[in-house]
Parts: structure tokens; C-alpha cells; sequence
């Protein structure tokens, strides 16, 4: 798809070198947007620079780090003018049972999945704000958010987390005529799953419970990350859209049967 829905307007991603961030990428710049590209894989964002061109500015930065984070944003605003949309999709996990787990691993996924979208939805308001013309924050959490992910602790707790402080956000940004919305991904074919689809016994134990029979691309992920992001959705707020085939209709595999 191509039209201009977002012409004109400045977008922050985070998560943006890889998976559903590069997807939501790809799409706002196909659709008019300015694009700023957070993300830990310098790499990766400066080849979407060659790509992209002058549209596509490249801001490596962590996450969890507020500085960071804060540079990042004003220097987005900086060179595009403006900030009115910004997407929160940076995320990973450390898993293990919870009588195991060290707290180095429950800081490092929560503070990601988190604090991550408190620092980003922090400093991209603050410029959303400064416009006066109102945005869109459109936060990915994940299923985990309504479904245990056994051994998952950190991931489910901190991606349920981002569903409330969407919904607080939501109702602390609306007189500033900024909406946040939530979407919550099913299974994606990302490089965040492909150990595990990589396993045959484990992927089957995720595909029979997903209606769908698949897993989503990333760009069916990016498309109502976007749809809620734009005009359409103009008065959604405070949303959790479930994106997963069906799946929440099912339940999520216990891994720890296939053993370690
Ligand atoms: N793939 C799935 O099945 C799935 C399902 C539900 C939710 N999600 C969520 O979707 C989001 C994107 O996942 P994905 O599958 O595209 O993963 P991915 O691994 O393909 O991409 C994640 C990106 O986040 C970046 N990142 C990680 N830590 C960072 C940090 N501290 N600061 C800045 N950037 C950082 C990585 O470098 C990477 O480019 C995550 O929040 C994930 O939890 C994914």
C-alpha cells in the first residue's frame, strides 16, 4: 500500500532495525511520514539509512537509558521539526522459572519492556505536546499481556504492565489531544522467535493452539500499529487490540515439557 496518510508528520520507532519495528518503519515512510529510528543495532539502522534516505534518520540509543531516549527524540525534533506519532516496539526477554530466575534477568526484561515505553512515551509527549497539534502513541505489548508465559515471568508481567500504563497515558495525554493505544501481537516471524519456530516439537506446540495455523509477518503487525496511529482511529484511546490469528481463544504452550 501506498498513500499519504501520514504526510508531512514525524514518527519515532523504537525497535525499528529489526521485526514489526523495521515493518512499521517501512510502512510510515511509504505512506509520507519522516521516520527516527531508535534502536541498539547501529549496524542495521544506518543500512536503513542507505535505503531510506534523507526521510529516515538513524538515532541509535538504549531504550532503558533516559538520556538516551531523551537525545534521541529532541534530535528527531530538531531535524524533522516536529514529533507526532511514536511507536514503542523495542523489546526481548530473558526467561526462566521463577524459582530459578536471577534478578539481573527480571531487571534487564522489565526494565526493557517497561521502562523502555515510560522513557519513549515521556519524551516524545513532551514534544507531541510542544506542537499543540495532538499524536499518537501506539504501544506493542504482546498476548503474554493476558496469557502466563510459563518460565516467562519478566515478559508476561512487564508486557501486562505496558496495557495499564497505556491506559494511563492515554487518560493523562488526552487533553493534550495525544491518543495511546496498545497492540498486543499473537506469534510473529521475527528474529525474536526464530530460535524456537526454529525447533520443530516447539513450533508445533505453538501452532496447534493459533487458529490461524501460521504466525503473523510482521507487516500484518505494522498494519493496525499504523491504522491506530492515523485518522481513522481518531477517537480510539486507551484500546488493546489483540493481533495473534485467534490465538487468545486457544492458550499458550508450557515449553518446559520439551524439557531444556
Ligand atoms: N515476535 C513475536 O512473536 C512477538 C510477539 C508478541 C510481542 N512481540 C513484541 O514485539 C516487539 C518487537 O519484537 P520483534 O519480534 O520485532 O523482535 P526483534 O528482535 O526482531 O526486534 C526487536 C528490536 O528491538 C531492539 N532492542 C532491543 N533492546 C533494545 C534497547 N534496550 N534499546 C533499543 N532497542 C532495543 C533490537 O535491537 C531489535 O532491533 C517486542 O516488544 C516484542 O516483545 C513480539
Amino acid at each position: 500500500m501506498s498513500d499519504d496518510r501520514f504526510s508531512g508528520q514525524t514518527a519515532v520507532v523504537t525497535g525499528a532495525a529489526s521485526g514489526i519495528g523495521e515493518a512499521i518503519t517501512a510502512r510510515l515512510l511509504s505512506e509520507g511520514a519522516n521516520v527516527v529510528g531508535i534502536d541498539l543495532a547501529r549496524d542495521a539502522l544506518d543500512r536503513m539509512a542507505d535505503e531510506f534516505g534523507r526521510s529516515f534518520l538513524p538515532a541509535p540509543a538504549d531504550v532503558t537509558v533516559e538520556a538516551q531516549v531523551a537525545a534521541a527524540i529532541d534530535t528527531a525534533a530538531a531535524k524533522f521539526g516536529r514529533v507526532d506519532l511514536a511507536f514503542n516496539v523495542a523489546g526481548a526477554a530473558r526467561v526462566g522459572a521463577i524459582v530459578d530466575l536471577d534478578e539481573a534477568d527480571w531487571d534487564f526484561t522489565v526494565d526493557l519492556v517497561q521502562k523502555g515505553v515510560f522513557l519513549c512515551t515521556k519524551h516524545a509527549a513532551r514534544h507531541i505536546r510542544a506542537s499543540g497539534r495532538g499524536g499518537a502513541i501506539v504501544n506493542v505489548s504482546s498476548l503474554n499481556a493476558l496469557m502466563p508465559m510459563p518460565a516467562g515471568s519478566p515478559y508476561s508481567t512487564g508486557k501486562a504492565g505496558v496495557v495499564m500504563f497505556s491506559k494511563t497515558a492515554a487518560v493523562e495525554l488526552a487533553p493534550d489531544r495525544i491518543r495511546v493505544n496498545t497492540v498486543l501481537p499473537g506469534l510473529v516471524d521475527t528474529p525474536l522467535v526464530a530460535p524456537v519456530m526454529a525447533y520443530e516439537p516447539a513450533r508445533e506446540m505453538f501452532l496447534e493452539r493459533i487458529p490461524a495455523a501460521r504466525p503473523a509477518t510482521p507487516e500484518e503487525i505494522a498494519g493496525p500499529c499504523l491504522y491506530l496511529a492515523s485518522d481513522d482511529a481518531s477517537y480510539i484511546t486507551g484500546a488493546s487490540l489483540v493481533v495473534d490469528g485467534g490465538w487468545e481463544l486457544t492458550n499458550y504452550p508450557d515449553l518446559r515439557k520439551l524439557g531444556s
